[in-house]
């Protein structure tokens, strides 16, 4: 049962990098520099708020460990930024993306393909951990975060995201996987483990991720109201949708 809910989010993931689609690149040819402007331009007009969340320029000279790169746009940010970057992710298609993403702008990082769930550091090497959208994705989200904790040094941050399972993004999944189908009893959890890209997927209460880095101090959770909460909605209406029900939570804690 392990070995193939990790093998299926495994091969999830393989068929094609977070945030590559053809939509996203249009006509432009795979891994060639238009490619991969099209997939950072459209990264952050629809997730602006990440800059404000991982602050890449203030931690220049730092050691950062990315977990789970996708298409490398972030990690882009971390070596511009004059980072000395680390990256690992459970697919080919992901380190191979995110080395050609890097090498076209001239940055080198170190990059890995293994199961974060074990990660193949010392402890206490890393001044920074991020992880945007990756730990509720695999199978046990407690084993990554605890090995973030054992490789970051004393007073170490990590630095990421999580999705929140009472928002509007949950609502929608909810109203069209269970109510519309005339299945009410389907929970958010089950809709959202079933219809939210690799089969497994979790969300999360902010108590449940306090509790989850309880091993941590100065932690904290924000959620934020997220284009794919707001879509479908009359503009008129998704403006009041309150940032408590977005579908990210941004994470910060310190070791
Ligand atoms: C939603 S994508 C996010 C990628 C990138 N952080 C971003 O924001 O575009 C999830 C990524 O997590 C990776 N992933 C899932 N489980 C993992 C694990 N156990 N160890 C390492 N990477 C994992 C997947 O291969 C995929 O690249």
């Amino acid at each position: 049962m392990s070995e193939t809910l990790k093998e299926k989010v495994r091969q999830y993931w393989e068929q094609e990098p977070c945030g590559s689609s053809q939509q996203i690149t249009g006509a432009s040819d795979k891994g060639s520099i238009e490619w991969f402007k099209r997939i950072e331009e459209y990264r952050y007009n629809v997730e602006p708020f990440i800059h404000s969340v991982a602050k890449f320029t203030r931690h220049h000279g730092e050691k950062v460990l990315e977990v789970g790169v996708g298409s490398g746009t972030d990690h882009l940010q971390w070596a511009r930024a004059g980072a000395e970057c680390y990256g690992v992710d459970l697919t080919d298609a992901a380190i191979e993306t995110t080395r050609a993403h890097l090498s076209i702008y001239g940055f080198k990082s170190n990059l890995q393909r293994i199961d974060a769930e074990e990660l193949p550091f010392d402890d206490e090497s890393f001044d920074i951990v991020y992880s945007w959208g990756v730990i509720h994705h695999t199978e046990n989200p407690e084993r990554i975060i605890r090995e973030i904790k054992r490789v970051l040094k004393k007073e170490g941050v990590f630095i990421g995201m999580m999705y929140g399972r009472r928002s509007v993004l949950a609502f929608k999944l909810w109203l069209k996987h269970a109510l519309l189908k005339g299945r009410p009893w389907r929970s958010f959890a089950d809709v959202i483990w079933h219809h939210m890209e690799s089969v497994g997927t979790k969300a999360y209460t902010v108590s449940e991720l306090k509790e989850l880095f309880s091993g941590f101090s100065d932690f904290s959770a924000k959620p934020l109201i997220t284009p794919y909460d707001t879509s479908k909605w009359p503009g008129w209406l998704s403006k009041y949708f309150p940032d408590k029900w977005g579908w990210f939570i941004a994470l910060e804690a310190r070791k």
